[in-house]
């Protein structure tokens, strides 16, 4: 049996950081939403153990793979001694903001659920995700969803709607950890999360616009950000926000001729330039 998925990519379009767990983990208010950007992730039955290969020689190996973790704690749940091949063929950029780790893990985590009798419901699932990386419980459910505590609550909200998102990597990537350190050492203006609350669940995303942020702008230094918004601006964009910890941007845009005009501008600036749309679910099975 050999399963394939594709696990998206996911941007925050909205990230406040509102304090520290008793884990050293942070409490979190964001919105997410999955876009058409994807692992393809393979899984097949294998030798005794746990064997991962990667298109993208910088994806760490072995045991320190998040999709390695999420095969390992798979198999400690089921009480099942491993044996499974697992490749990635990596087209989400690393250390981006984008979840890509997360992605890998959940494509794993529902690819190993399928082969052993959808043994797990959902919930479960989203619980053994979250043991791997914060955002694998998103990474598994995805759509348009807010996004409390650690990452673990999620509760979904009116989807996007049709539209176009460019996400501009610039060359840097930044460490989620390194990132969440920082922000424990500087003081942190707040975006009114209430509101975006209320907007969020009347559904009007105008309104939700008007309000977002992501806090990390404060702090993350991406010396391509302002023009990269300004380029996306230029071309009409309705939104645009740094994603996740960064360094990428997203611009959300009604117009698909506008969004792939402001990709090709785009492109001299940043080395990876998508336009994605969003999509309605997380890491799903193809064959
Ligand atoms: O959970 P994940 O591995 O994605 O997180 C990477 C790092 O980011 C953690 O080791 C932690 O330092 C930090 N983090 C945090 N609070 C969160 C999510 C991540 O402090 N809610």
């Amino acid at each position: 049996m050999k399963l394939t998925v594709k696990a998206p990519a996911k941007i925050n379009l909205h990230l406040d950081i509102l304090g520290r767990l008793n884990d050293g983990y942070h409490s979190l208010f964001m919105i997410m939403q999955t876009v058409s950007l994807f692992d393809i992730i393979t899984v097949e039955k294998g030798k005794k153990g746990i064997d991962i290969t990667c298109s993208n020689p910088y994806v760490p190996p072995k045991e320190k793979n998040i999709a390695y973790k999420a095969a390992e704690c798979f198999f400690k749940y089921i009480n099942k001694e491993s044996c499974i091949l697992i490749n990635i063929e990596k087209n989400i950029p690393l250390q981006a903001g984008l979840a890509g780790g997360s992605a890998d893990a959940a494509g794993v985590l529902v690819a190993l659920n399928r082969m052993f009798g959808e043994c797990l419901n959902k919930k479960e699932l989203c619980s053994l995700g979250l043991k791997i990386g914060s955002d694998v419980p998103f990474s598994i459910t995805g759509g348009t969803c807010i996004s409390q505590n650690r990452g673990g609550i999620l509760s979904p909200i009116k989807d996007l709607g049709d539209c176009f998102i460019i996400l501009a990597k610039p060359e840097k990537g930044v460490s989620t950890k390194d990132a969440f350190e920082k922000a424990d050492n500087c003081i942190l203006f707040h975006p009114d999360n209430l509101k975006t609350l209320d907007f969020c669940e009347k559904g009007d995303f105008e309104g939700v616009f008007g309000e977002a942020a992501n806090v990390f702008e404060q702090i993350i230094e991406v010396p391509e950000r302002v023009e990269i918004k300004r380029i996306m601006r230029e071309y009409g964009c309705t939104f645009c926000r740094m994603t996740g910890s960064g360094p990428t941007v997203f611009g959300i845009f009604k117009d698909e001729d506008k969004s792939h005009q402001c990709c090709k501008a785009l492109e001299e600036l940043c080395p990876n330039v998508f336009v994605t749309k969003p999509i309605r679910h997380g890491a799903t099975i193809i064959n």
